[in-house]
Formats: C-alpha cells, sequence, structure tokens
C-alpha cells in the first residue's frame, strides 16, 4: 500500500531513491515519484502515473541534483492513478513537500477548511491536506508543524516531509502504517520497510504509533504527539542485501518457491533441541496450558489459509478447539473472549491493517496475545505480548509462498508443544511427526524435480477461464491457497470447496470447460475424495491430481498427475501446496502476467 523512501546524507539522493523505489515497487505501483532538495534550495518534483521505470525514464531527462530527497510509490486509494494524484505532493508556496502511505479519513473537513483560508487543491487525493496543513501550521519550526498537523488528521499514515524552510532535516512520522529509519554514517534513510535499505545499513529504528522524528544527517530526534522526548532503542537486522535479491531467479515468486526446503530446515535448526520441540520464547505456564479452553487465531488472505491448517494440527495434536476468523470480520463482530484463551495472529508482514486492528481489539481480553510473524520490528512483532518468527527471510512477490511455509511450520511445532503440554502427545509420537518434518526439505526437491511436467500440464491448462480446485480435513485450506495462488496473479477466476460441500452447488457449474484440481493424497478420507473425483469426471471435466507416489491406481482416473511423497496426513499439506504455488506460477507465466506484482494488489495491506 504506497512505498515510501527518504536520504539524507553525503550522496546524490536520486540514484538511492530510485534503487529504494525499486525494491518498494511490490508495494504499489500505478504510478511513481521524487522530490530532491537542490542546491539552490528548492524542491524539485518529478512524478508520473505507471511503473517506476516511466519515472527513470523521466528522471534520466533531468538534472535532478541534492543530498537530500523522498521518493514515493503508489497504490491508489483517494483518487485515480494519474500524474497529478502521484506523490510527492507541494504545499501551496512549493515550500515543503509529503510522501505518504495510509489513509487521511478526515480529509474532507479538512480540506473544506482549507479552501475556506485561501488554499487551493490540485489533486484528488487525500494526501495533499498534508502539505497545506503542515504550511499553514508552520511557525519557524517544522517538527512542530508536522506534530500540530497530525494532532488533527484522524486516519492512517507513514510519511515523510522535507521543508525548503529548514533544508537539513527530513521530518518523518507513522501510525498505523510502517516506516523504519536506517542510520548510516553521515546519512541518515527513511523506508516503509527494511528490504530497501539493506544496500546501505543494518541498522534500524523503528517508531512507534504517532511518533515523530526528525532526522539530519548524523542524528534522530524522537517525540511524542504530546511534544515529550522519547529514547529510541537501534536494532540490529540479521537479513543481508542479497536476501531481498532476485539471484538469477526469473520472478521473487520462482526464487521463495524454491526457497522453502530452506525455510523448514532454518525453522526445525531454531525450535528443535535434542529431538524436542523447544519454543523457550514462548511464555504458557503448564497451569495456563491446564486450563486453556479455547485458541483464536486471526489473519487475511494466505495466512488465514495457514492459520486453518493449524487449526487442524493444534486440534488433533493437542485437543484445544480453535476457532480462525479473519480479521476483517472479527474486528467487527461479538467477541466472546476470556481469560482462559489464547489469541495468535498471523502475518507475514506483521503490518496488515485489519490484523492489526483485530489483535489490539483483544487486547488484555485473553490470556496472552501470540504473534507468527515474518518481519522483525514490524508492528504486530512489537504490540504482541510474545513473538514466534516465521524465519523466511525477505518475502518480495507479492503472493505469499515462503511465508505461508514458515506459517505452517511454526503452527506445527506450535501444535506439537501445545500436544506435550497437555500431555496428549507421546514422547514417541512427538520424535516421529519430527523425523517426519525434518525428511519434507528433501521431499519438497523431489515435486521440484516435476518442474518440467508441472509447467507442461500449465500449458495445456493456461487458456481455460475457471478452475475449481478441492481437498478435504486438512488438505481443503490447500485448495484454498491453491485457487488463491492461481487467481491472484494469472486472473483466471478460481475457487476452492470442501470436496464433499461440491454436490451441495457448485457442481452445477462443472463441464468440459471447467477443469478441478484436486488433493488427494492417500489419507483417511482418500476413497471419499476418489468418489468426489468421478463425480466430476463423470460431468467431463477435466481432473489435474495432487496424489501420493504410492498411488498406483489415480492416473486412471484423471487427466493428469501431479506426485507428492507418501507422508502422514497431518504433514502433508507441507507438500500438497507446492505443485499448487508451481502451476500457478507457471499458468500466470505462460500467460505473461506480472507475476511478482499482479494488478490491483499490493504487498501488504496497510489500509483497512
Ligand atoms: O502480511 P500478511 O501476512 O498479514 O498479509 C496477508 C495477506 O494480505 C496476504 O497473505 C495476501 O493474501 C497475499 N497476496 C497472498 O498471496
Amino acid at each position: 500500500m504506497c512505498g515510501i523512501i527518504g536520504y539524507i546524507g553525503h550522496r546524490e539522493a536520486l540514484p538511492i531513491l530510485m534503487q529504494g523505489l525499486k525494491k518498494l515497487e511490490y508495494r504499489g505501483y500505478d504510478s511513481a515519484g521524487v522530490a530532491i532538495l537542490n542546491k539552490e534550495n528548492n524542491i524539485e518534483i518529478q512524478k508520473c502515473k505507471g511503473r517506476i521505470k516511466y519515472l527513470e525514464d523521466m528522471v534520466r531527462e533531468k538534472d535532478l541534483k541534492g543530498t537530500i530527497g523522498l521518493g514515493h510509490t503508489r497504490w491508489a486509494t483517494h483518487g485515480k492513478p494519474n500524474d497529478i494524484n502521484a506523490h510527492p505532493h507541494f504545499s501551496g508556496d512549493h515550500e515543503t513537500v509529503v510522501v505518504h502511505n495510509g489513509i487521511i479519513e478526515n480529509y474532507l473537513s479538512i480540506k473544506e477548511n482549507l479552501i475556506l483560508n485561501g488554499y487551493q487543491f490540485i489533486s484528488d487525493t487525500d494526501t495533499e491536506v498534508l502539505p497545506h496543513l503542515i504550511q499553514s501550521l508552520y511557525q519557524g519550526n517544522i517538527t512542530e508543524a508536522v506534530r500540530n498537523s497530525l494532532k488533527i488528521v484522524t486516519g492512517s499514515y507513514a510519511l515523510g516531509v522535507i521543508s525548503k524552510k529548514e533544508p537539513d532535516k527530513i521530518v518523518a512520522s507513522r501510525s498505523g502504517s510502517p516506516l523504519v529509519i536506517g542510520i548510516g554514517d553521515q546519512e541518515m534513510f527513511i523506508a516503509s520497510d527494511i528490504p530497501a535499505l539493506l544496500n546501505y545499513t543494518r541498522k534500524m529504528i523503528f517508531l512507534e504509533e504517532n511518533e515523530i522524528a526528525t532526522i539530519e544527517k548524523n542524528c534522530i530526534h524522537v517525540v511524542n504527539l504530546e511534544g515529550e522526548e522519547i529514547k529510541k532503542k537501534v536494532v540490529y537486522i540479521d537479513w543481508d542485501a542479497q536476501m531481498a535479491e532476485k539471484s538469477g531467479y526469473k520472478h521473487f515468486m520462482l526464487k521463495e518457491i524454491i526457497q522453502q526446503p530452506l525455510v523448514i530446515r532454518d525453522n526445525l535448526v531454531k525450535y528443535i533441541d535434542s529431538g524436542r520441540v523447544n519454543l523457550s520464547d514462548i511464555h504458557l505456564p503448564q497451569n495456563i496450558v491446564n486450563s486453556l479452553e479455547k485458541i483464536h487465531i486471526v489473519a487475511c488472505g494466505t495466512a488465514y489459509y495457514a492459520s486453518l491448517v493449524g487449526k487442524y494440527a493444534i486440534e488433533s495434536l493437542s485437543g484445544i478447539p480453535v476457532e480462525v476468523d479473519y480479521a476483517s470480520e472479527f474486528r467487527y463482530r461479538t467477541q466472546l473472549l476470556s481469560k482462559n484463551s489464547l489469541g495468535i495472529v498471523i502475518s507475514q508482514s506483521g503490518e496488515t491493517a485489519d490484523t492489526i486492528a483485530a489483535m489490539r481489539s483483544c487486547k488484555n481480553q485473553v490470556y496472552s496475545e501470540l504473534a507468527i510473524v515474518n518481519v522483525k520490528g514490524s508492528t504486530i512483532s512489537r504490540e504482541a505480548d510474545q513473538v514466534m518468527y516465521i524465519n523466511a527471510g525477505p518475502e518480495i512477490g507479492v503472493a505469499s509462498t515462503k511465508a505461508f511455509m514458515g506459517q505452517l511450520i511454526s503452527l506445527y511445532l506450535f501444535a506439537i508443544f501445545l500436544g506435550k503440554a497437555k500431555k496428549q502427545l507421546s514422547g514417541q509420537n512427538e520424535e516421529k511427526i519430527l523425523n517426519e518434518m525434518m525428511r519434507i526439505p528433501h521431499h519438497m526437491e523431489t515435486i521440484f524435480s516435476q518442474d518440467d511436467k508441472i509447467k507442461s500440464i500449465a500449458n495445456q491448462f493456461s487458456n481455460y477461464q475457471h478452475f475449481l480446485y478441492l481437498g478435504r480435513d486438512i488438505n481443503f485450506p490447500i485448495a484454498l491457497e491453491g485457487a488463491l495462488k492461481l487467481k491472484e496473479i494469472s486472473y483466471i477466476h478460481a475457487e476452492a470447496y470442501p470436496a464433499g460441500e461440491m454436490k451441495h452447488g457448485p457442481i452445477a457449474l462443472l463441464d468440459v470447460n471447467f477443469p478441478v484440481v484436486a488433493i488427494v493424497p492417500r489419507d483417511h478420507v482418500y476413497h471419499k475424495m476418489i468418489n468426489n473425483i468421478k463425480e466430476v469426471t463423470t460431468r467431463d471435466a477435466p481432473v489435474i491430481a495432487v496424489a501420493s507416489e504410492s498411488d498406483e491406481q489415480i492416473k486412471e482416473i484423471v487427466d493428469k498427475v501431479i506426485y507428492i511423497p507418501d507422508v502422514q496426513t497431518i504433514l502433508s499439506p507441507l507438500l500438497s501446496v507446492v505443485p499448487l504455488q508451481l502451476l500457478a506460477y507457471h499458468i500466470a507465466d505462460i500467460l505473461g502476467k506480472d507475476v511478482d506484482k499482479p494488478r490491483n494488489l499490493a504487498k501488504s495491506v496497510t489500509v483497512e
């Protein structure tokens, strides 16, 4: 949802801003712009509709020189994507510029007031109220003008401000949208996420809600909305710049699919000690575990589907009932929570607005809130009572893959931990599951070795307009995830159903033009799935099956089979999702879609 980058230091700002924008492009890509404060103390803005490459062509022609600047890549909320609505936005006197990520919810009333006072608006954005407001409240101190403006606005924001009135500063603030400050040697940076800064520094400061930072090239001063000084901790980030590069892969999504065995290994190394799950960072005393009545999980998108797999795993290994909600629904519904329950929020970015709101809405109503998160320093990781990191490294592709894998493995480990604590899972069974988990990375390689076959299936199926994904039990959420992957990157309509539900409606859709992807490992519902597949083939719909290696019959009844190694049912999602990710990837690539940056989407949804 928009990317922000800012630089102040001794180097030319433009190349740093452009490189940062390219790294942030996944957050929004309908327009982009930069503002540079030049040596003559004028602010020059260049901005245009479309991808960063258009901005790149535009700035190549200009002589934009200066060591202070801001950049922005937009995902439009208020105002169509066009040159004028692109950020940065000027104040009326052209002395101050603002880049903003988020939504100023009361912008209409602020705008009306400003217009009454003679301010003229040129864009349709909510953001434009900010530079005018800052101008109207300026009394010799830019930080104070920003602080007083932020007291008036409601909504969400991460913003960067530069002003020729005080040309040696960037003022930055956030509330509800992410912003990180990078500390270099005689230079400072701001950005919407960590990977955008990894080429320059790994020393970061994370602003809390409503904190305002005044950033000079060699110092940072932070105050809260009341103007009180805040001491900030510098956090050292252990990701490196290479982790955020494509490393020879055609797309980040493909690289991230292939990295999944590594994600599993890293988590097993971190959370298994002497053959036992060791979640020493999680504080759940035995008396609390004994009295746990329920677990509530909230998440969005792919993280929500991982939560559904987690429900099956936790319920079957520990016997504790689990309720899973979309964060966007949970935050507004009647919440029947108790201190004998545990809250879990799952988010790759840790910045999803609905997930943050859902987490805040049940603060202090449950025993504890545990966040299962990827991005260190993110809002969710800072605000939750406890954190379990999924150790997936930076995920750049908008379609989540390796983070899903990290979420699954974390949920399995947590389920085992609870199962042991509840005395529902014996040490022997724990060992059996862990031993099998350790072989999953190797099993994944055997799926990757079928990539040519998956590509050829993708070729044959890329022209269909609709797909139905079917699964049962713990593989039903994988059908949901497979369908989401296909629709978000290829724009082909896909929906998922629990296979047993098919005959209650969706079966009416099926004919020779409506392929079905069936997840059919050899498990306790295998024969039920086979019956459902027969119901499909009887209606002439083509079937692609994801089936167990040991299943010799399946090829006789379906059109195509992608085999996954046989593993115990509970762990099968770790493997069954991989062919679905690859199938979606290849179909989208064959169709020439922008796999890493699908239309209308953004990597982290930081607005409601
Ligand atoms: O960062 P989060 O895990 O909170 O993001 C949640 C969803 O926005 C995300 O999973 C989205 O659905 C992905 N595009 C799915 O590939």
